[in-house]
């Protein structure tokens, strides 16, 4: 099987949205199994090397599954753990590599360890979790904000304590300063290495250092009321600590390593109070410069970029600018948690950004659907789900839209189940189903099975130098990729408008492009049609 430096990149299933087997209009194992060849193996797969699921563990899904009840358990919304063995086993007998989520903040309030914990002030495992009395004045213990809205503790009536929730108050935060706990979630990390899984993406783990002073937190002066995220009224700098940030993921990190070829993705977002990128990023690549052999950040900033040449541009030469040696940049631009990238960009621009995505260098991790350039749902106020969204309403911050089943065919639910589905899909599908696609060449589908198939037939495309090359201006971004083997030229259009490219060098080959047709005006120029996008190649 592949090692991970070949993997071509990671592919994220959301389990709940991917495919339904037995008509309970929810997503399960067996269906992903069902689904393996779309990812890999066949003439039509979209030829991608892993895949990245988010939880399917026991829960009560009061945050779709990022709350934990059994870190050892399969929730049987979606079938047992013989499913996920059976999983593994298909995949790795199709070379695809199976990284699986992991959630250390916190679990759900219905994990056998936080009842005891909550059962009374004397029990064992009270110190497993986050506990604190009221202040004198009887106010809450500080003005800490929860992610998911409102206030970060929750009041107890029984032990008259209040408990720290960084996300929902379902999900009470764990005391990483807790020896035991660090010792079960390492139990939780062999359970599943030692039956074969090839890593984990760890969820909020800025979360997991608090502060032990557990001061208030300041006001965000840059806050705008009524149009951020409430969230972002305050300046969040009580979590995060580099010393303890570095200790318990660099316990994670030691374990992972005994095993052959495993790797851990961190996610995280920079601190955006720093004004230039490399203030945001030089800290961040530094707080997270763990184990760099077996563990990496997410880097998200491509979700945030403006659509702007020169903005993608700077974003990208500064994060390979401060990666220093063999460290591997994780370029992330969709997830359950964003609106999709079509939405975010439109269709065309929303291809361009892929063909940037699958030619940067390291491992690019892209969202199911997005390479059928699904769009965000709509979901009527009856039918939401998210209860980021149910708690605050109208304040935007449900992820229900990015969260819609895939679309396999025009058949009824797109193909997704028998039943209803969990979340409703678009009444008109148009050509955004994988049946459509896969027998179109010109699909998004297409585009990026083409890509991956580069990426996998070539490592200058993956471990291959970066530097921009030819035109680069507000319009284009271009740039080359190369290694001992391969020059590859990659020039992306950004602009509504046509506009002129030099190719700073000879003997290339069009081998992709997001459009036809392409107008080459020489060996050296070609002029790119609006958001356009083209790769080039020669053997070097
Ligand atoms: C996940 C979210 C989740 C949160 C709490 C994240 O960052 O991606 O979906 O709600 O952590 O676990």
């Amino acid at each position: 099987m592949d090692r991970w430096s070949d993997v071509n990149g990671i592919y994220q299933i959301y389990p709940r949205s991917f495919m339904d087997t037995n008509g309970d209009g929810t997503g399960d194992i067996s269906g992903i199994i069902k689904k393996l060849d779309y990812i890999k193996g066949g003439e039509s797969s979209l030829g991608v090397d892993a895949i990245w699921l988010s939880p399917f563990y026991t829960s009560p899904m009061v945050d779709g599954g990022y709350d934990v009840s059994d870190y050892c358990g399969v929730d049987p919304l979606f079938g047992t753990l013989a499913d996920f063995k059976r999983l593994l086993d298909e995949a790795h007998r199709r070379q695809i590599r199976v990284m699986i989520d992991f959630v250390p903040n916190h679990t759900s309030d219905m994990h056998p360890w936080f009842k005891q914990s909550a059962s009374s002030r004397d029990n064992s495992q009270r110190d497993w979790y986050i506990w604190r009395d009221a202040n004198p004045d009887g106010s809450e213990p500080n003005n800490w904000l929860s992610v998911a809205g409102g206030s970060a503790w929750q009041y107890d009536a029984k032990t008259n304590q209040y408990y720290l929730h960084s996300f929902l108050k379902e999900q009470p935060d764990l005391n990483w300063d807790n020896l035991e706990v660090r010792q079960a979630m390492k139990a939780v990390i062999d359970f599943w290495l030692s039956m074969g899984v090839d890593g984990f993406r760890v969820d909020a783990v800025r979360w997991m250092a608090k502060d032990r002073s557990f001061t208030d937190n300041l006001p965000n002066p840059n806050y705008r009321v009524g149009q951020d995220d409430p969230y972002h009224s305050q300046i969040h700098t009580r979590v995060g600590s580099a010393d303890q940030l570095r200790t318990y993921l660099g316990d994670i990190a030691a374990t992972v390593e005994q095993y052959d070829d495993c790797i851990i993705i961190f996610e995280d977002y920079p601190d955006f109070s720093g004004v230039t990128l490399e203030e945001r990023y030089r800290p961040y690549l530094e707080l997270y410069d763990i184990n760099p052999r077996v563990a990496m950040p997410f880097n998200f900033e491509g979700m945030f970029t403006a659509f702007r040449a020169t903005s993608f541009r700077d974003f990208v030469g500064t994060i390979q600018s401060l990666l220093t040696d063999e460290r591997i940049p994780v370029y992330c631009l969709g997830n359950h948690d964003q609106s999709r990238l079509v939405s975010r960009f439109g269709q065309q621009q929303a291809r361009l950004i892929a063909m940037m995505q699958l030619t940067l260098p390291g491992l690019p991790v892209m969202y199911y659907g997005d390479e059928l350039g699904m769009s965000d749902g709509h979901i009527k106020n009856e039918l939401i789900q998210d209860s980021f969204e149910k708690n605050n309403p109208g304040a935007s911050i449900g992820r229900d839209p990015e969260r819609t089943p895939m679309q396999w065919s025009r058949d009824v639910s797109a193909g997704f189940t028998k039943g209803v589905p969990w979340l409703p899909l678009p009444t008109e599908l148009q050509d955004k189903t994988v049946a459509d696609q896969q027998t179109d060449r010109t699909s998004f589908f297409a585009l990026y099975k083409n890509i991956l198939a580069l990426r996998s037939s070539t490592s200058a495309l993956r471990r291959g130098a970066y530097e921009t090359s030819g035109t680069n201006n507000e319009h284009i971004f271009s740039y080359k990729r190369s290694d001992k083997d391969y020059v590859f030229i990659v020039a992306l259009n950004f602009s509504d408008q046509t506009a002129e490219c030099q190719i700073s060098e000879p003997n290339l080959d069009i081998i992709a492009a997001t459009s036809q047709p392409i107008s080459m005006i020489d060996e050296h120029t070609v002029s790119l049609r609006p958001y356009q996008g083209i790769v080039m190649a020669r053997r070097a």
